[in-house]
């Protein structure tokens, strides 16, 4: 690993929205912590001035977060801007010029997939990608062959320890806690596989829609916006084998066995749905078959887990917003009516807070043999200086650190995953906003026992308020 520190950072994309929820926010945070103090160089086509884009950051910091004052002067201070196409070799000679001394510029691609191969060559024809890293956004690529032809074009560019793939869940401490919670915790291990869990379910619900984004959301859709990688990720979280060493090769080889070990997803293990009203988004088409929802069964056939299935579902307008992962034991041998029990669980909330549960059956109160569900909860939400996700692998690519970042047989191997169905046309079900998802999801991909709907503690409180009047 080359841990020289980046000593300009160039974004792509500055006046783009993902700079304006994330972008902007986290370089502020870098400053307040004092991991930044290099120049950072905006680069969009939006006829703007310098003077514009920080109009903008600070717009977006105000809505996200909120100004710190010193740390904003600074960021104003180190901002640079260039306007122009990217495929136009001028705009990358005017960010060569703005690189000036600089000998490792981190060059961040937070631009569609489609324009990410002319912005690689035109770096490398301008001199920009001299010494240089590149952060890629996600997704990355639309299938197995634009990531395979990404990934060429990058190489034939770049080294693959120069190649930073964001995948922002991974810089989530949450997510990177359930491997600690997994392999420090001596007892997970011994219930943690196909003898004891019957299945595994992956829940990311959101609330809202596609907010604005529905140009990009149209070319993208649910499984290749946040399954594919995201919660691949997760799933890579919850099924890998305790790595031989913990620096970042040796965990990104066992995620990538992981991703070995689980065939193609069938089209009969896949409900797509879609919410009422996407199609009168801006930027999407009127007859849209892109999925704003999707739920899915797969298999991962290791020695671990061959037999259990493991399910996956995402979708936007779903009635909470939260991520959570459920594991549900088998049924034990018992003296209580198997109608009275509810099957153990162990549940792992990564967002809006985090939580492990353990969902148990006690005796009811009253003198009968009764079984009765209870959950044993370890809760904690994020404290407010906690680094965000995008802080936190912005910091890492600028040092050189790849741990959080997916490597390209990672990326190869979950759109070997999902390839197929993309290829093909496949039906999509309207559902309506607020609700879990189209009712083909309980003909088609229910696991044993239900999904498991997560609840908020806002919610739960008001049932409980109901029910104690
Ligand atoms: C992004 C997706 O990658 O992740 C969005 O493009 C999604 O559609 C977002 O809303 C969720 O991330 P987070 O950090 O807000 O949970």
């Amino acid at each position: 690993m080359d841990n020289s520190h980046s000593d300009v950072l160039v974004f792509f994309g500055a006046t783009g929205d993902l700079a304006y929820k994330k972008i902007f926010p986290a370089l502020q945070a870098m400053i307040k912590r004092g991991h930044l103090d290099k120049p950072v160089i905006g680069v969009a086509k939006a006829g703007w001035n310098l003077e514009q884009l920080r109009n903008r950051a600070k717009d977006s910091i105000e809505k996200h977060g909120g100004i710190d004052p010193a740390a904003f002067d600074k960021l104003s201070g180190l901002l640079r801007y260039v306007d122009g196409d990217y495929k136009d070799p001028a705009t990358f000679h005017a960010v060569y010029k703005e690189l000036k001394e600089a000998q490792r510029p981190a060059h961040y691609l937070a631009i569609p997939p489609v324009l990410f191969g002319s912005v690689v060559q035109e770096l490398v024809k301008s001199g920009c990608a001299k010494g240089a890293r590149v952060i890629v956004e996600k997704p990355f690529g639309s299938d197995l062959d634009s990531a395979r032809n990404l990934n060429q074009i990058l190489l034939g560019a770049f080294d693959e320890s120069q190649i930073f793939r964001i995948d922002h869940y991974l810089g989530k401490r949450p997510v990177h806690n359930m491997l600690v919670f997994r392999f420090a915790n001596a007892f997970m291990e011994s219930f943690w596989n196909r003898n004891f869990i019957e299945s595994v379910q992956i829940t990311m619900a959101e609330d809202f829609g596609v907010q604005g984004r529905g140009a990009f959301y149209d070319e993208t859709g649910t499984i290749r916006d946040v399954i594919q990688n995201h919660l691949f990720q997760v799933l890579c979280n919850l099924a890998m084998e305790p790595p031989g060493r913990a620096d970042s090769e040796s965990i990104r080889d066992e995620k990538v066995k992981v991703l070995k070990s689980i065939p193609p997803l069938d089209e009969k293990n896949l409900v797509r749905g879609q919410f009422r009203d996407y199609r009168n988004e801006k930027g999407v088409a009127p007859n849209s078959q892109v999925e704003t929802f999707a739920a899915l069964r797969l298999e991962v056939n290791t020695w671990r887990w061959k037999g259990v299935p493991f399910y996956i579902r995402a979708g936007k307008c779903l009635p909470v917003t939260c991520t959570e992962v459920v594991g549900r034991f088998r049924l034990p041998p018992t003296l209580i009516r198997d109608s009275a029990l509810t099957k153990n669980y162990l549940r792992f909330r990564i967002s809006p807070e985090v939580s492990i549960a353990l969902g148990m059956t006690v005796m009811a109160p009253g003198e009968n043999m009764v079984g009765q569900a209870t959950e044993m909860l370890a809760s904690r939400h994020p404290q407010a200086d906690e680094m965000d996700a995008y802080e936190r692998v912005l910091a890492d690519a600028m040092a050189g650190d790849a741990t959080l970042f997916a490597r390209q047989d990672y990326v190869d191997e979950a759109w070997r995953i999902v390839d197929p169905i993309l290829k093909k046309t496949i039906s999509v079900y309207e559902y309506e906003p607020n609700t879990w998802g189209p009712a083909e999801v309980q003909q088609t991909v229910e696991p044993e026992g239900g999904w498991l709907n997560p609840t908020l503690a806002t919610q739960a409180a008001a049932a409980e308020a109901v029910r104690a009047a």
